[in-house]
């Protein structure tokens, strides 16, 4: 168990909070950091939000009675928004390694009137030892997910749901690129993607872990809001299929910095060409990571219906709202975007509307999706150089 500090803990330094369905007690900090007695950040606000829907419309796609379990609790606030605002949800587990946490956790618990079963546990340990119990399995941990994945792979079961957040987003977007190699095993490098790449990374390094139990996953929505990254994850399981999916799913992005010229290799293996076919410059390359999917139409789709149809007292509403619509349009995208400012500054020019842009595109027969990655940026099927002519034929 780690150190904890023994704090004096009196009425008038506790907080109440309200969010979502509930009404939470926690002891009063100055800062949002992990040194707080009992941590809760307002901003991840979204966070749970997006949370609640994406287990409602899994609970419902599965249409059975779910278990849930909260890995990093904190002041229980997630797990008791999952037990109070999702229908069909047999047992939360709401587990937390800090005594104190656990014991605001019971707290709000009651104040709630829930019944939550508790567990103070390094998150390891948990996992390990409740193997296959758990529908959904909650990892939000400060940081880095990382050293949590094999035993979330080993405790996973079959067609179950794994959520993530990874907070360590200056690893995963390449700005420390050692780090991200020591704790996803893959390189990264700093491009206007980057987040993209960030979650592409993350992703691959859960398909990987979970390849070794014959797991493999299909993505069913992911998002960079703020300084966190977050994928919502089904689990297949399958020997032959965890081969097919690594085979298809698993791969390389090259990228040109001179020239901006970016391609996706399939293959934990396969030759990477050193040079950029376009304008000869040595090429970045970035991977292994996850060249699948990473948004899934229908699933959004349905979180979407539930959000208009049903859940309404939800604060965040309309910033998901915005989310989910772009996510759903990139379900169909081709891999990375084009960042129209880089572009243009890449070709000495002032950029064009980015609405004209789109509209010249479409005119000629290309795909051209915003992404919730930059305002700014452009998901198309065009190859960089007919793209720089499409610029430049909009420039009076
Ligand atoms: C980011 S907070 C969780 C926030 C919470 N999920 C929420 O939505 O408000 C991380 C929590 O994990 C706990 N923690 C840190 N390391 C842990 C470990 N190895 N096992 C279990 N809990 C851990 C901390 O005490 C802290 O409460």
């Amino acid at each position: 168990m780690g150190k904890e500090e023994k704090i004096a803990i009196s009425e008038e330094n506790i907080e109440t909070i309200e969010e979502g369905l509930v009404k939470i007690q926690i002891p009063s900090f100055e800062k949002v950091s992990s040194k707080a007695p009992v941590f809760y950040n307002s901003k991840m606000e979204l966070n749970r939000d997006i949370s609640i829907l994406a287990l409602k419309t899994f609970q419902k796609e599965i249409n059975n009675e779910i278990a849930i379990c909260d890995v990093f609790g904190g002041s229980g606030i997630r797990g008791i928004r999952y037990k109070k605002e999702i229908d069909n949800v047999s047992d939360v587990v709401v587990n937390d390694i800090s005594s104190l946490a656990i014991e605001f956790g019971k707290i709000n618990a009651n104040i709630n009137s829930l019944e939550i079963d508790f567990e103070q546990k390094e998150a390891n340990i948990l996992l390990r030892e409740n193997r296959g119990k758990f529908d959904v399995i909650d990892i939000d941990p400060f940081g880095t997910p990382s050293y949590f994945v094999d035993s979330a792979g080993y405790s996973l079961k079959k067609d179950s749901l794994l959520c993530i957040t990874a907070t360590d987003t200056s690893a995963l977007c390449g700005t420390y690129k050692e780090p991200c190699i020591r704790k996803y095993n893959s390189k990264p490098y700093k491009s206007e993607y980057c987040h993209e790449n960030g979650i592409r990374i993350l992703a691959g390094f859960v398909a990987l872990t979970l390849a070794k139990y014959k797991k493999y996953i299909e993505i069913k929505l992911s998002h960079s809001s703020e300084h966190y990254m977050r994928l919502y994850i089904k689990i297949k399981k399958g020997s032959a299929a965890t081969d097919e999916s690594l085979d298809n799913n698993i791969g390389y992005i090259s990228h040109c910095k001179k020239c901006l010229y970016r391609i996706a290799i399939s293959g934990i293996a396969s030759p990477i060409d050193e040079l950029c076919p376009i304008c000869g410059e040595k090429i970045q390359i970035a991977g292994p990571l996850w060249i699948g999917k990473i948004q899934n139409h229908d699933f959004i789709d349905n979180m979407l219906n539930d959000l208009s149809n049903e859940t309404t007292y939800l604060n965040t509403e309309n910033k998901i709202a915005k989310l989910l619509n772009s996510c759903l349009l990139e379900a169909d995208a081709p891999i990375t975007f084009y960042d129209v400012h880089v572009i243009c500054k890449n070709l000495k020019i002032s950029a064009p509307k980015l609405d004209d842009i789109i509209t010249k595109l479409e005119e000629e027969g290309f795909l051209a999706i915003k992404t919730h990655f930059n305002p700014i940026g452009i998901k198309s099927d065009v190859d960089i150089e007919r793209f720089k002519e499409i610029i430049l034929s909009l420039i009076k």
